[in-house]
């Protein structure tokens, strides 16, 4: 089960009476893991605890069954290629969505913003701008149909995730952003650079793995820009809060109801009606 996170506001001694051993200790109060006392100064950097929940992510992630499918040594290739075919497609739907909105939060910015990390805030987009096309060409290596990717309705996690991006905009909650952005640039490059093997061993080639190889490798990029970002606005007043609420409520959405629901569907046989069971 996940785990409470008591960031908003900060937790006082009377919302957690128990303290070490369990034991009510009067002004201490738990925060994450260690104990804070009533007047000490949070000197843990946003960046360090986004990390950390990253982290923490990482080993539900390799709980799931999904991963453990993907991953696994007797797993049929059928079963992985179709695992990763609906990930695809949900990367597909989700995307363009997800650009269009975070455009729309980085103008929403203060203008006492330095133009310069606006303009490092709008340049990531432009990297990203063509990823679900990406997704979706690797869709199409793994057999998918393109019409069916793009005329049909998404999925209900791929249309959560849009959500989420298209709420943040209309929220106006902009620092709440880089807190949900540095889930998507701190996980993808941990999750693809270790899949990777996995899917070359179950016949994946490069018309299948544009996404995961590109991502194995340019998310590292992303994630140290996302970092000094996050660094560099952690002070902005409110700033903290928004990106450590941001991260929470995205990964209420992301990655593991996603790929769930990928895994779900290629037991299934996967999304495209009248395609022959991938499970077999
Ligand atoms: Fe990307
Ligand atoms: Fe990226």
């Amino acid at each position: 089960m996940r785990r409470t996170r008591e960031f908003y506001p900060l937790p006082t001694p009377d919302d957690h009476p128990t303290g070490r051993a369990g034991k009510k200790r009067r002004g201490e109060f738990p925060r994450g893991n260690r104990l804070l006392a009533r007047g000490d100064v949070m000197t843990d950097s946003v960046v360090d605890e986004l990390e950390r929940r990253i982290e923490a992510l990482q080993t539900r992630i390799r709980e799931q069954e999904v991963w453990r499918a993907v991953t696994g040594k007797t797993t049929p290739a059928s079963l992985v290629q179709g695992i990763m075919r609906e990930i695809y497609l949900e990367i597909s739907w989700y995307q363009p969505d997800v650009i269009e909105a975070t455009i729309a939060v980085i103008g929403q910015m203060p203008r006492s913003l330095a133009p310069r990390r606006v303009r490092a805030m709008l340049l990531h987009q432009v990297e990203e701008w063509d990823h679900g096309e990406m997704a979706l060409r690797d869709y199409v290596g793994l057999g998918g149909s393109e019409v069916f990717a793009r005329r049909a309705r998404p999925s209900p996690s791929a249309w959560a995730v849009a959500a989420y991006w298209r709420l943040l905009a209309h929220k106006r909650d902009p620092f709440a952003y880089l807190g949900a952005l540095y889930l998507f640039e701190g996980l993808t490059p941990r999750v693809t650079g270790e899949v990777k093997a996995h899917l070359q061993a179950k016949q994946m080639g490069a018309e299948s793995l544009e996404y995961v190889e590109f991502h194995s490798t340019e998310d590292i990029k992303h994630q140290n820009l996302v970092r000094q970002l996050i660094d560099s606005l952690a002070e902005e007043p409110h700033a903290r809060e928004a990106m450590l609420h941001g991260i929470d409520c995205f990964e209420h959405v992301y990655p593991i109801p996603c790929w769930n629901a990928a895994y779900l569907r290629a037991l299934a046989g996967g999304s495209e009606p009248g395609l022959q069971a991938l499970a077999s």
